[in-house]
């Protein structure tokens, strides 16, 4: 079976599963939680080809699901955990549900993710919508052999993040008075935190942020035409930047926290869009 037939029959099977017309899909990073009006959930391991589904993410803060329903008027479908690249699953395999979303005919992708801040303007429980990233790897969900079904050979990436949702985001914010940022992510593979000599060159490189997800998902939304936003959550920052050691239960817990305005902004920007 070809990656887009596995793609298209796990985007028909979920289509079929849930039987209504989704408008909008969110990814839920570490710690994040999300709720929905008449909620339905349908588990990864459900899901035919799912990748992983034997290991399916086991990083502590991910419920692997899907759950299904409505916010502000508008049908969502939440992707709560998302695959990485440092558990050893491929980049292929990592961007499978960004192309499983595009081809179940959603509108647009919103990506949360806990991420590490390099820039000193941002701080701890601050959100930063990005506009910008650079992959500090050098692996990607492209390479090899294209599949003219899923998307063009050379992908442009002049504007990698929809224009039209970024604007949604930031009025929205404004609306609820909630500071929102706009950075530039750096994508390090991780699972270790990076040391103060990479902090450094990363911000030497123009690195506003640092994390160990999402740019797969964007190159694929973006290979796809699938509109994409991303709003990262300071949960501490980066290494050097501050003094104290990183743990992962700080991470999920600042997450946490931050989960409330991420909701508001949700909600208010779901509501304001078509
Ligand atoms: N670095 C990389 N990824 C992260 C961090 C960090 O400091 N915090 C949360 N995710």
């Amino acid at each position: 079976m070809t990656y887009y037939d596995k793609i298209t029959e796990a985007a028909n099977f979920i289509n079929d599963f849930y039987g209504k017309d989704i408008d909008y899909a969110v990814v839920l990073g570490s710690g994040i939680t999300l709720e929905l009006e008449n909620q339905k959930e349908l588990s990864y391991s459900d899901i035919p080809n799912f990748p992983g589904n034997k290991s399916t993410s086991n990083v502590k803060g991910h419920a692997n699901k899907l759950t299904f329903g409505q916010i502000s008027g508008k049908t969502v479908m939440v992707l709560n955990g998302r695959l990485h690249y440092y558990e050893g699953h491929s980049m292929k395999d990592v961007a499978f549900m960004t192309y499983v979303v595009k081809f179940m005919n959603i509108k647009g992708l919103f990506i949360t993710n806990a991420c590490g801040a390099i820039n000193t303007n941002y701080k701890e429980g601050d959100i930063v919508c990005l506009d910008d990233f650079i992959s500090l790897v050098t692996d990607n969900p492209l390479i090899g052999v294209n599949d003219e079904r899923l998307g063009e050979r050379f992908v442009d990436m002049t504007t990698p993040f929809n224009p039209t949702l970024v604007e949604s985001l930031s009025s929205s914010a404004k609306e609820l008075n909630i500071t929102l940022h706009h950075g530039t992510y750096g994508f390090f593979m991780g699972p270790y935190f990076e040391t103060r000599a990479e902090i450094k060159a990363f911000k030497t490189m123009g690195c506003d942020l640092v994390g160990m997800s999402t740019v797969p998902e964007v190159i694929a939304a973006n290979h796809a035409g699938l509109p994409v936003a991303v709003l990262s959550c300071v949960t501490n920052m980066a290494t050097g930047i501050q003094e104290k050691n990183h743990d992962h239960e700080h991470v999920l817990k600042t997450a946490q926290q931050i989960s409330i305005n991420l909701k508001k902004l949700l909600n208010t920007t779901l509501k304001n869009l078509n």
